[in-house]
């Protein structure tokens, strides 16, 4: 299996001045955005934002895997053109020294080393409390902001993308937080195979890759087959938050999730609520708000 590495080593290209459409002024010589053709986390936040707060926690937890030198982990296991949903192309992005040092330093605190196997998440928090799950988190605003807010939740976090990774390291180490566990690794993968049925309280899904040309809408994360994965792993009376910022998207996330037995529409058939106050508004939806976008925050409980 051939694959570009999904770890890169410090990456440093001339600038040059094309714009993004996400207003981002230029981004160094070859690179792509970091992800989706319309997305652009590279100019979203370096994780030092002002949401910063330290969590005081109950109990000190163990740290994952102390002691252990991080080996780069890989973000998806099955070769790439077999993925059930191939949400994410696998780009380079800007990967900086100290994203580097946060996976050499941090990642052993932080991470989990996804294996294929069954998790046991009370035993990587220590302790027994309900866990909300982000998936997709970029460069982790929203994530590190209700793992600060709700400390008496676990947060697992999936992104695919390093140097997102790499900020949100920092920012945790920063933090100092207790509840927050990583994976860098396809969240197909991760929830088919390490969560448990019923195991998770929430899941969240923010700004997914919209994936505009309707020949790639296969690619879009949220389609029939995963809608029941979630359905599956969300505890009874768990509930399932997406946001997005493409009409278009919102329109194909009611045609999928409205019609998934197990899940009921907060709002009602094909309705969204207003942004609830545990989602922030961060810096890469601000600049879609700034382009005209409308945002539309779909919650579904699990019945
Ligand atoms: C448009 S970005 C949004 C990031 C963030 N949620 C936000 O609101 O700023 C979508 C993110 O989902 C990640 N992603 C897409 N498919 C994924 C998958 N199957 N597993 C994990 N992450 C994925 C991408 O790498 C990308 O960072």
């Amino acid at each position: 299996m051939k694959r570009s590495s999904p770890f890169p080593s410090p990456a440093r290209g001339r600038q040059i001045g094309r714009d993004c459409r996400f207003g981002r002024r230029s981004r160094p010589e070859g690179e792509p955005h970091g992800c989706g053709e319309s997305t652009c986390p590279e100019g979203a936040d370096e994780g030092g934002s002002s949401e910063s707060k330290s969590s005081p926690h109950p109990n000190p937890l163990p740290q994952a895997g102390e002691g252990e030198k991080h080996a780069p982990p890989k973000p998806f296991t099955v070769t790439e053109g077999h993925r059930q949903v191939r949400s994410f192309v696998l780009r380079q992005g800007r990967f900086t020294p100290a994203q580097q040092r946060a996976f050499d330093e941090l990642w052993p605190r932080f991470g989990i080393e996804y294996d294929g196997k069954p998790r046991d998440f009370d035993a990587v928090f220590g302790r027994s409390a309900p866990r909300v799950l982000e998936i997709g988190f970029g460069n982790g605003e929203a994530l590190r902001f209700s793992a600060a807010r709700d400390p008496d939740r676990d947060h697992i976090g999936l992104e695919v993308h390093a140097p997102g990774v790499g900020r949100l390291l920092n920012a945790l180490a920063e933090d100092d937080a207790r509840n927050v566990r990583l994976y860098h690794h396809d969240a197909v993968e991760v929830l088919a195979n390490e969560a448990a049925d019923g195991s998770l309280d929430e899941v969240r899904i923010y700004f997914p890759d919209p994936w505009h040309k309707k020949r790639h809408h296969k690619r879009r994360l949220v389609q029939p087959e995963f809608a029941a994965l979630l359905v599956r792993k969300l505890a009874p009376g768990g509930r399932l938050h997406l946001a997005t910022d493409w009409q278009d998207y919102a329109e194909h996330m009611w045609d999928v999730l409205d019609e998934t037995p197990g899940l009921s529409n907060r709002a009602g058939p094909r309705g969204s609520v207003p942004r609830p106050p545990w989602r922030p508004q961060t810096h890469f939806e601000s600049r879609g708000l700034r382009l005209g976008h409308g945002v539309w925050d779909l919650l579904y409980d699990r019945s």
